[in-house]
């Protein structure tokens, strides 16, 4: 049975990964994203601040205030976010998201989360108790995983083999690596209105070698990150990460090599 919580932990080159993470993506999570007219945005699972800098960047008229369970990532965002924190842009604070509790519940017009759901044991909980942080006419963005959508050529089956284990960990250790397909559901249930989903895809080949490379090397790092944990659950072998690596290689570099994945975007408001 796993007993660690959260399939990434909380390294230094943890950390680090997740502010390169945001830069990587960064054009396609805040393509379309739209906070005119909002003043005060709830960022939830805000991990080392990665994401927040970037909407202070440019969302400079937003106060943020940013929420994740976990001390040592919050200690992380609060001195990557120094200068924002100094001019009061960002408000950090410790909250279980299963259990969110704000003074200022209910003045919020826009909330923000990222890569988050995939990791809470009862997301709908989760997406109940932030709405009842927002306004009436707030607006909700999430961008979510959807790990099954991850194909690549050649063929990888270490690499593959890995992966499956890393999903079926997450879900028994009550995540959800496909939460990204069931946002819809979710936002619906928990009474928000006008909801958006859309696919946001990464298909790269033989056009574009060198972001192919960087990005099969971007879920290389993505695999390596639940190392520990899968080692010590048994769930996979020194000799299968070794495999994997020279397969990773082999898809950096081959000839007619493709990476795909997809995640999925979701809009909403509350009445
Ligand atoms: C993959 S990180 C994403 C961080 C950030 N959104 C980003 O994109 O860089 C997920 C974060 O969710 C946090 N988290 C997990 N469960 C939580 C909970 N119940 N309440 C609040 N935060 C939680 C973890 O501590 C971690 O920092």
């Amino acid at each position: 049975m796993a007993n660690s919580k959260y399939i990434h932990g909380f390294s230094k080159s943890e950390q680090k990964r997740l502010i390169a993470q945001a830069h990587l993506l960064e054009s396609k999570v805040y393509e379309g994203l739209d906070y005119s007219g909002r003043h005060k945005l709830l960022e939830v699972g805000c991990g080392v601040g990665a994401q927040t800098k970037i909407l202070c960047r440019r969302f400079p008229h937003l106060s943020i205030h940013s929420v994740d369970l976990s001390e040592v990532q919050l200690h992380a965002a609060a001195q990557y976010l120094k200068s924002e924190i100094k001019k009061g842009q960002v408000r950090l604070s410790q909250q279980d998201a299963m259990a969110l509790k704000l003074d200022d519940a209910g003045t919020y017009d826009s909330a923000f989360i990222c890569w988050f759901f995939e990791h809470v044991p009862d997301p709908l909980k989760v997406l109940k108790n932030i709405k009842k942080q927002l306004s009436p006419g707030a607006r909700i963005y999430c961008s979510e995983v959807f790990n099954q959508t991850l194909y690549l050529e050649p063929y990888a089956p270490a690499f593959q083999e890995y992966w499956a284990e890393f999903n079926d960990l997450q879900t028994r250790m009550n995540g959800d690596p496909f939460v990204g397909a069931k946002l819809g559901n979710l936002l619906h249930k928990a009474g928000y209105k006008n909801i958006q989903l859309e696919v946001r895809d990464y298909l790269y080949d033989s056009r574009n070698p060198k972001a192919r490379a960087t990005y099969v090397e971007y879920f290389h790092q993505i695999l390596l990150s639940g190392q520990d944990v899968l080692l010590r659950e048994g769930r996979v072998t020194k000799s299968l990460i070794q495999k994997m690596k020279a397969e990773t290689k082999i898809l950096k570099s081959a000839k007619d090599a493709i990476f795909f994945y997809a995640y999925i975007r979701a809009t909403a408001t509350v009445d």
